[in-house]
């Protein structure tokens, strides 16, 4: 039996479409259990129905603070039996409530080489730093803004691009791989975490 993963996106949702590709591949051993979204729009949900993924749609407005909207994701996480929960363009802040339970269980894709660039528009700061070389990075979720152990990366050339948006679109199919490539090693092995390092184990 697979592991049951839960995606939580806010948009677009491709990063969750490489999860899904990575399943029907057989590259991942799990499914997909649950899609979590806050925007009702969100293309993300598109994709879900059409690959008859559940989904839940949390708006922030519906929760008096972010902490019981935390609360309201770990309820729908704890009815789908989750094993793995990951974070893939979900623009809301995950708190202490959510952390604690699923420690070392939550991992977020960042579009920029850590600890460069951290928050919001990791593409666009790294262009205008004008750094040659960005990335993306996939870790686990702590208490900080993008702070928690690496587990993988990839850089990527950015210095022939000519805008924000060109660098964002020359990182994505890395997070595509990137993405798929930690979610499937977790399907088939485990994490180890020695404080900010992390090594993998597969199974045998
Ligand atoms: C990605 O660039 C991801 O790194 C960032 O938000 C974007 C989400 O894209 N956190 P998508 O929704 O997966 O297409």
């Amino acid at each position: 039996m697979g592991i049951r993963i839960a995606v939580l996106a806010s948009g677009r949702g491709s990063n969750f479409q490489s999860i899904i590709d990575g399943i029907k591949q057989g590259e991942i051993d799990g499914e997909i259990a649950v899609l979590i979204t806050d925007k009702k729009d969100a293309y993300a949900i598109e994709r879900a129905k059409e690959n008859g993924i559940p989904f839940h749609v949390l708006p922030r407005k519906e929760f008096r603070s972010k902490e019981e909207m935390n609360l309201g994701i770990k309820a729908v996480l704890e009815e789908h039996e989750v094993d793995l929960v990951v974070l893939a363009g979900f623009m809301r802040i995950i708190t202490q409530e959510l952390i604690a339970p699923y420690r070392h269980r939550i991992i977020n894709i960042h579009p920029a080489l850590l600890p460069s660039f951290p928050g919001l528009d990791g593409q666009k700061q790294a262009y205008e730093h004008g750094v040659k070389v960005s990335g993306c990075t996939v870790h686990f979720v702590d208490e900080g803004c993008d702070t928690g152990p690496i587990i993988e990366q990839a850089a990527v050339r950015i210095d022939e691009c000519r805008s924000a948006e060109e660098v964002a679109e020359k990182i994505l199919p890395y997070e595509h791989r990137t993405m798929r490539k930690v979610v499937a090693n977790f399907s088939k092995g485990r994490y180890i975490v020695e404080g900010r390092r992390v090594r993998y184990e597969a199974r045998k």
